[in-house]
């Protein structure tokens, strides 16, 4: 962390790396977080105190009273389910409206974005991306049309801009003979959203952020999602509609490339995704059983099984190279604490081609995997690098050596405070 400086906390994989977690853990240093992409798609989750809470729209700085907290201009919000966010964390104590600054220029989801989603969804038949349903990709894509409704138009001509667009979304809905819906009762709690949102600062945070940076402050940006769900980078079709890679943090907050500092990429020990699309690494066997049951792989959101796998190198190292990544933080090393052997996927291979940089069509291809010895020891309560069995220190330098980047933070359990900075 420098001062005048941007950091960023990035997923660089499938999602659900430990985001909340490490930005949660990180936020004493900074004096300012920030989210960058994504929205309700998100589930991020926090454990202190014997306290749980799985944020949203809402950056996980959000838990340091004295810290400014930002949903950026590249985000997307929906009224309704920011409101029970928010109530949520206001009953349990924490002050917000002074301190969560939102972007006039974030986009809003309309139900009938949501409704959108599940009608395009429906359509796409047996090529289903598996969303979140939360409306994302239909809010992105009015973004991009120039259609779409702002933060921004809350306080300028509501009504109508929204009644025109809620219109306009109708319209394609009884094109695609999606008619079967009743909003009524989700409509209304979307307007009580609408005035909630009002108490809050709806406002440039471009300048709040750039006017910080200026008077040396510091910044962290979190990701969300992750580099591999990325709309450019990511394993097109099946991924989300925004951003989520370091390039995305400019367009998102309104930063300038020559503010980074570091790129921290978050990733786990071992591999997961939520939703359809190409996964090499995948395990349909009991050991990707075992790695779902014990890592307690289930979506945040959704609630859906996470597909499981070993580590995959070449997702890993195509990702460090997009985004930039200066720093490594690995998680749920705990999860493998008992497995004899852990592989780790090297490259990949298809019709007797092998590969080792990520192709442009990740599907039908099968990994090449090493196998490394495991280390059977608990590690989730161990709080000092020094006391890592051999065989875990081996698998993090193996990583190191593999990817040519380092790994400064281990995570061996979901509290706060097992977090190792090495
Ligand atoms: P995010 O979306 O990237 O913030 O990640 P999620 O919150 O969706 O998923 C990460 C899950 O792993 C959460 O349930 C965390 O509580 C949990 N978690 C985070 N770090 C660790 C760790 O080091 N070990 C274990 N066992 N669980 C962890
Ligand atoms: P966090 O921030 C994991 C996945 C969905 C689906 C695809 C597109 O918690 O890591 P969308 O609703 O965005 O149009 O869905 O992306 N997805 C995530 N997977 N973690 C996330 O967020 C995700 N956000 C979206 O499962 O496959
Ligand atoms: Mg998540």
């Amino acid at each position: 962390m420098t001062k005048g400086k941007v950091d960023a906390l990035l997923g660089i994989v499938f999602g659900d790396e430990g985001k909340g977690k490490v930005v949660d853990f990180f936020t004493p240093r900074y004096d300012v977080v920030a989210r960058f992409a994504g929205g309700p798609n998100a589930g991020h989750t926090i454990i202190f105190d014997g306290k749980k809470f799985v944020l949203r729209s809402i950056p996980s700085g959000i838990f340091d009273e004295g810290k400014i907290n930002i949903i950026g201009n590249g985000c997307v919000i929906a009224p309704d389910l920011f409101m029970v966010e928010a109530r949520e964390l206001e009953q349990a104590g924490y002050s917000l409206t002074e301190r969560l600054h939102i972007s006039r220029r974030a986009h809003l989801i309309l139900p009938t974005h949501r409704v959108l989603d599940r009608a395009y969804e429906a359509a796409k038949g047996k090529n289903k991306v598996g969303t979140t349903g939360k409306g994302i990709g239909p809010t992105y894509s009015d973004k991009a049309a120039r259609v779409g409704l702002r933060v921004g138009d809350i306080l300028n001509g509501f009504e109508a801009k929204y009644q025109a667009l809620k219109a306009r979304h109708e319209q394609i809905l009884r094109d695609l003979g999606f008619t079967d819906y009743d909003i009524a009762e989700e409509e209304r709690q979307w307007m009580e959203g609408i005035e909630y949102m009002r108490r809050f600062p709806l406002t440039d945070t471009e300048v709040i952020i750039n006017r910080a940076l200026e008077e040396g402050k510091s910044v962290l940006a979190e990701g969300a999602q992750g580099s591999l769900l990325d709309i450019d980078h990511g394993t097109y079709p099946f991924v989300s509609s925004s951003s989520t890679t370091s390039g995305g943090v400019c367009t998102g907050l309104g930063v300038a490339p020559n503010r980074f500092d570091r790129i921290f990429g978050i990733f786990k020990a071992y591999s997961t995704r939520v939703g359809s699309g190409p996964f090499p690494v995948e395990l349909f066997d009991e050991t990707g059983d075992t790695i779902r049951r014990i890592g307690n792989e289930f979506g945040a959101v959704t609630g859906r099984n996470r597909r499981c796998g070993w580590l995959d190198l070449v997702a890993l190292k195509y990702a460090i190279m997009i985004n930039g990544v200066t720093d490594l933080v690995m998680m749920k090393g705990d999860v493998l604490d008992d497995f004899d052997t852990i592989k780790v996927c090297t490259a990949y291979t298809k019709d007797g081609e092998t590969v080792t940089d990520m192709p442009y069509d990740t599907e039908g291809w099968q990994p090449v995997y090493e196998e490394l010895p495991g280390w059977k020891t608990p590690l989730s309560a161990l709080r000092d690098e020094k006391d890592f069995p051999q065989a875990f220190k081996d698998y993090i330098a193996y990583v190191e050596q593999a990817t040519g980047t380092p790994v400064s933070i281990v995570s061996v359990s979901p509290d706060r405070e097992a977090t190792i900075i090495r």
